[in-house]
């Protein structure tokens, strides 16, 4: 029988956590309340190092693999197992808010520091991750560090090529955020099978299901299965009052139409589940008076079930070729840039987290995820499990996002007592 003795001992953890959020959050290049943190930026770099400090002060044993995921040890009395993994990332898109990801870190290190002040002794270590670049914002790839931890070939050879929107390499990129990388040594980032025992990440929901039901916890019994694809149209472009319309293949409308196409698409599938976006929608030259001779767009779609969201990926893809045709304008890009299927929870992981959630008498939900995390990756090296918080009004990827110090209590204790319950199986 293990004596929780800080499930008595009061939550003036959460307030700790909240400075925690707060300070992080001013690591940032938009103005509060909006954060946006992106990867090998100065502010990524000053995250890190609030990450690393708070990981030494526990009395972590710290490292960095060669594209910058940070892993913070607490060795158990039986080192040579298989350890117990949580983390999250701590990256964040343009304008968004302060607890995406974060509350799985510092709330992570903070479960870690309750046992620690509890007199727990793990058996199995436990590990906290940062992981590096959750976000696409970048390089366009989501899940980086994650994604190559699990072992991504592809990913490794495609980032030997990948620049982001001003030219500046991947390698180049880590350097100046003092990861020396040699393209040919992507490989190390790989981690094995038997790396870990479990994998759990504390996420806030980032949907409104929790808050609106008024329970407190969500467990997580599988990831949506989410895809990326870049279109790029060319055409002659030309100036807005001399060429006129029947002399045009304007691009802006070309993608304009495969944007309404993405809409119609996903709606056809008939399933609630199966969302579509445009998130990213360029036009060159860029000025009110020519005739865009460039469109560039990016389309995340995503469903719970895999065929269905395929299905929406090869009609979009028709659609854009149809479009080109009747335009008169050049499909020159259509690049699936991931196409992740998704990923279920482990039974022992859930087991643990329902324990968990029974011990510390709080109500607990069965549920989707339908953002997608690092975990959708872990899941594919290491047992995986997930522990939703709820979030004001669902809010998430917009500067409105909120979790209460409550919420965030509750979360962190459910981490804690999970891994300790996994560290002594
Ligand atoms: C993660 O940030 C996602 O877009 O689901
Ligand atoms: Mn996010
Ligand atoms: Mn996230």
């Amino acid at each position: 029988m293990i004596c929780w003795g800080w499930q008595c001992g009061g939550d003036g953890f959460s307030s700790a956590l909240v400075a925690q959020i707060d300070e992080l959050a001013s690591f940032s290049d938009s103005p509060a309340p909006s954060v946006t943190r992106v990867l090998y930026s100065d502010r990524d770099v000053q995250a890190r190092r609030y990450i690393k400090g708070i990981m030494k002060q526990l009395g972590l044993s710290v490292r960095e693999d060669a594209v910058g995921n940070i892993f913070g040890r607490w060795v158990g009395s039986e080192a040579e197992l298989g350890a117990v993994a949580t983390g999250s990332h701590v990256d964040a898109i343009p304008f968004s808010g302060k607890y995406d990801g974060v509350v799985g870190v510092l709330g992570a290190l903070e479960a870690i520091s309750v046992l620690q002040r509890s007199g727990f002794q793990p058996k199995r270590s436990l590990e906290v991750i940062m992981f590096t670049s959750e976000e696409p914002t970048r390089f366009g790839i989501s899940c980086l560090g994650s994604r190559l931890m699990a072992g991504s070939k592809e990913l490794v050879q495609s980032l030997k090529r990948t620049v982001d929107n001003h030219n500046v390499s991947f390698v180049d990129a880590a350097d100046s955020a003092g990861y020396k990388i040699h393209p040919d040594d992507l490989h190390n980032v790989f981690l094995n099978q038997d790396a870990y025992f479990a994998f759990i990440e504390l996420h806030i929901e980032q949907g409104p299901i929790l808050e609106k039901e008024g329970i407190p916890i969500g467990i997580v019994t599988a990831i949506a299965a989410p895809a990326s694809i870049k279109v790029e149209f060319e055409g002659n472009g030309g100036h807005a009052g001399a060429v006129l319309m029947p002399a045009r293949n304007d691009v802006g409308l070309a993608a304009a139409e495969l944007a309404l196409a993405v809409e119609k698409h996903v709606l056809e599938s008939g399933s609630i589940d199966t969302v579509g976006t445009v998130g990213i929608l360029q036009l060159h030259p860029g000025a009110i008076n020519s005739i865009p001779s460039k469109s560039h767009l990016e389309i995340d779609v995503r469903d719970v079930d895999e065929k269905r969201r395929n299905d929406v990926i090869e009609k979009v893809h028709k659609s854009a070729i149809d479009i080109s045709k009747i335009r008169g304008v050049e499909l020159s890009e259509f690049k699936i840039i991931n196409q992740d299927p998704p990923a279920l929870s482990d039974k022992s992981v859930i087991n643990a987290m329902e324990f968990a959630a029974k011990q510390l008498s709080l109500e607990y939900k069965l549920m989707i995820s339908r953002a997608y995390h690092d975990s959708l990756f872990m899941a594919r090296i290491s047992p995986m499990g997930m522990i939703f918080i709820p979030c004001y009004k669902g809010y998430s990827h917009k500067p409105e996002e909120y979790a209460s110090p409550e919420d965030m209590a509750n979360g962190v204790q459910m981490l804690a007592l999970t891994m300790a319950k996994l560290s002594l199986e």
